[in-house]
């Protein structure tokens, strides 16, 4: 049964909570503690929290964990991860201390352009659109120059307009196709800014010179960043490359073909990034950062060349090992949740305080770790192992355990694999 409300937004918390149980939740036992639970009792932080958005009836949590013993270009970090899933953290880990004595992580910013694009229309003549366009283009960067004037002082800004043709894709379609630098800033709302100004300056202008109407459609930035590029990578000879039981030479091998797979199947190359992101996400959620845009440009980047491929590439050359990934990255770390959200705050400060470029490389390493240690463990001794270690927690807290029955049943698994009905039959047995 589902019950229209008009009015919604105007209710109280308490009022939102009750037409809630009594349309949805009448069955479901506890609703209202269960909601209430997750309440801060500092109410200056529960209402900062209620109004990150609209309509909050509650808090979600997810854990944040921390990754230590990351080297990156030498110096050391503990990175803060945000993330629901178990074996995530402990492979960040695991990844961080292997590479921590092969020489650590190495990482560049290439590019830190953003891009941001209003979508027109026009029914004229395109050479009469064109030199109009080159006409107006500075007026089009001196109207926004009350949105610019302060990002400029810090040497960023627009960096150019472009007009673009795209009628051979769809009628009468035009763009300004504008790029930014955004500096330490993720830019959407400054981009997004002086795109609506672009559009009207465009269009008013247009009326007196043009002899058809140009027809704005939208104006917003472009989630798609290609150039706004980061790279991580590791390399180490093979021989170092030792760990465990493993052979080196033939882990190295086994390795590069699993990343091979992932760059030419793309069933596989989807779950080889979805492992990437497990650590990109972690990182971008933890430092207040909206992850949802970095996924969709992550993933438009992975199918740059017309098929979707992995993001990470390695190979062997002169015996030695090169694992490595570019991927576009727009970070802030100003503006956004960044200076609201204690959290985020507590994150950047674990961070050393990082600028945006710093981010990106901190972001792209957890990204790279994660793949590593996804690709040992699926070419080694498999996924499973490992996951099935972090999620037994979980299995017992599904079945209510005690402290006690965790130790014996942790112990337990400690040299028995661990499966879902393993975990069953030992609860029980116990029990019994
Ligand atoms: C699970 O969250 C991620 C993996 O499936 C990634 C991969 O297969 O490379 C383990």
């Amino acid at each position: 049964m589902s019950t229209l409300v008009s009015g919604f937004s105007k209710l109280s918390k308490t009022e939102k909570i009750n037409w809630l149980i009594n349309n949805y939740l009448s069955d479901f036992k506890d609703a209202e503690n269960i909601l209430k639970q997750y309440w801060n009792t500092d109410n200056k932080l529960q209402q900062l929290h209620d109004e990150f958005i609209e309509n909050t009836i509650t808090n979600y949590y997810l854990p944040l964990g921390i990754a230590p013993n990351f080297v990156i270009n030498d110096k050391v970090y503990a990175i803060p991860m945000t993330i629901e899933e178990s074996s995530v953290v402990a492979a960040a880990s695991k990844a961080a201390k292997f590479w921590q004595t092969r020489g650590g992580f190495k990482t560049k910013v290439l590019s830190t352009t953003k891009i941001g694009q209003v979508h027109f229309t026009y029914k004229g003549d395109f050479n009469k659109l064109q030199h109009f366009f080159n006409r107006v283009k500075s007026q089009l960067i001196t109207d926004a120059k009350s949105i610019t004037k302060n990002m400029e002082k810090r040497g960023g800004g627009i960096l150019d307009i472009q007009l673009k043709n795209k009628t051979d894709k769809l009628n009468h379609y035009y763009q300004l196709h504008a790029t930014f630098e955004t500096l330490d800033a993720m830019g959407a709302n400054f981009i997004n800014s002086c795109l609506e100004q672009f559009s009207k300056t465009f269009k008013a202008e247009a009326e007196t010179s043009l002899p058809q109407p140009v027809n704005i459609i939208m104006s917003i930035l472009s989630n798609y960043v290609p150039n706004c590029l980061v790279r991580a990578e590791v390399s180490c000879k093979v021989e170092d490359l030792v760990d465990k039981d493993i052979n080196p030479q033939l882990f190295a091998e086994k390795f590069v073909q699993a990343v091979n797979i992932a760059e030419v199947e793309p069933y596989r190359a989807v779950t080889h990034n979805k492992g990437i992101m497990n650590g990109i996400d972690a990182v971008v959620l933890a430092t207040g950062n909206d992850f949802r845009a970095v996924e969709a440009g992550v993933h438009a980047y992975a199918a740059k060349d017309g098929q979707y491929s992995s993001l990470t590439h390695a190979k062997i050359e002169n015996g030695v090992f090169y694992f490595w990934m570019e991927i576009p990255l727009a970070l802030g770390t100003v503006g956004g949740l960044t200076s609201l959200h204690p959290l985020v705050k507590l994150a950047l400060e674990i961070l050393g305080k990082p600028n945006a470029k710093d981010l990106m490389q901190i972001v792209a390493v957890a990204g790279l770790a994660q793949n590593f240690g996804a690709l040992r463990s699926l070419t080694t001794t498999g996924i499973q192992e490992g996951h099935m270690k972090m999620h037994l927690m979980n299995i017992l807290n599904q079945f209510e355990a005690t402290a006690t029955e965790k130790e014996q049943i942790v112990n337990h698994f400690k040299t028995n694999v661990v499966t879902h009905s393993a975990v069953v039959k030992a609860i029980e047995k116990l029990r019994r």
